[in-house]
């Protein structure tokens, strides 16, 4: 079984071209085709329903680069004994930008839905920046650390709205710390923002910027404000 110290452990990078390549040898699109729900009522996805924010409890990842992260995040995961379900162990991550209302959020929950939909176990956690750094705010009986480390370790994280906090020296500290342990453990994240990293380096500063090229994927959302067109939204 592979851990975190595997020398041949491969990059997040070199890893989704492993399964691109996979994809290509077994015919399927260069995006990997889109994981959505089977018929059949799945318990985890049932559950983890009453986590997703009621706008994302339909979302699929039909984006083909997310619907191919799902893939790589699906094909490593390990199951600790012969009878438990494959868990997420480590693997690429992404970073989903566009302007508002293009559908990152729905993209980010999605491919969670749909790494359930596979029937893997996934133990997931989505805040915005903005939200993490209220709740990391020094409070009197809360234990923001403990948070903090949560969040570090949880096998997939979402990370929405990077870059539209107010940034300060405490923020990008916090920031760093997050996404150092997570790169550096290759845990998955999905990380969504209106900024492109060149812009998101004057918000969230070097080290993290660096970091995140490092280890995620840019995927681009386009097109129209999806909120304009959604009489639901
Ligand atoms: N692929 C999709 N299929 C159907 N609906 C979608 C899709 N993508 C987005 N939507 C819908 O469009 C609206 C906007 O999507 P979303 O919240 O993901 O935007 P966003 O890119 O995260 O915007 P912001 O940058 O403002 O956070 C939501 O109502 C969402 O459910
Ligand atoms: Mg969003």
């Amino acid at each position: 079984m592979r851990t975190h110290r595997d020398p041949e452990r491969l990059s997040a990078a070199s890893n989704m071209a492993r399964f691109q390549r996979i994809f290509a040898e077994r015919g399927m699109p260069p995006g990997g085709m889109p994981v959505s729900d089977t018929p059949e009522p799945i318990p985890a996805l049932e559950t983890a329903q009453a986590r997703i924010p009621r706008l994302y409890r339909s979302a699929v990842a039909d984006h083909p680069q997310v619907a191919a992260w799902v893939r790589a995040i699906a094909d490593s995961a390990e199951a600790p004994n012969v009878r438990a379900r494959r868990q997420v162990t480590y693997g690429p991550s992404l970073l989903l930008v566009g302007r508002t209302g293009r559908g990152k959020t729905h993209a980010a929950f999605g491919a969670i839905r749909s790494l359930l939909g596979a029937g893997i176990d996934v133990r997931w956690h989505a805040t915005t920046a903005a939200d993490l750094y209220a709740e990391m705010r020094p409070r009197q009986g809360a234990d923001p650390e403990w948070m903090l480390r949560r969040i570090i370790r949880v096998p997939v994280l979402i990370l929405d709205d990077l870059g539209a906090a107010k940034s300060s020296e405490w923020t990008e500290e916090l920031t760093y710390r997050l996404i150092n342990q997570r790169s550096i453990h290759q845990l998955p994240t999905l990380v969504t923002s209106n900024l492109p990293i060149r812009d998101l380096r004057a918000q969230i500063g070097d080290r993290v910027a660096s970091r995140l090229t490092g280890m995620c994927e840019q995927v681009v959302f386009t097109g129209p404000d999806r909120r304009r067109q959604d009489p639901a939204a």
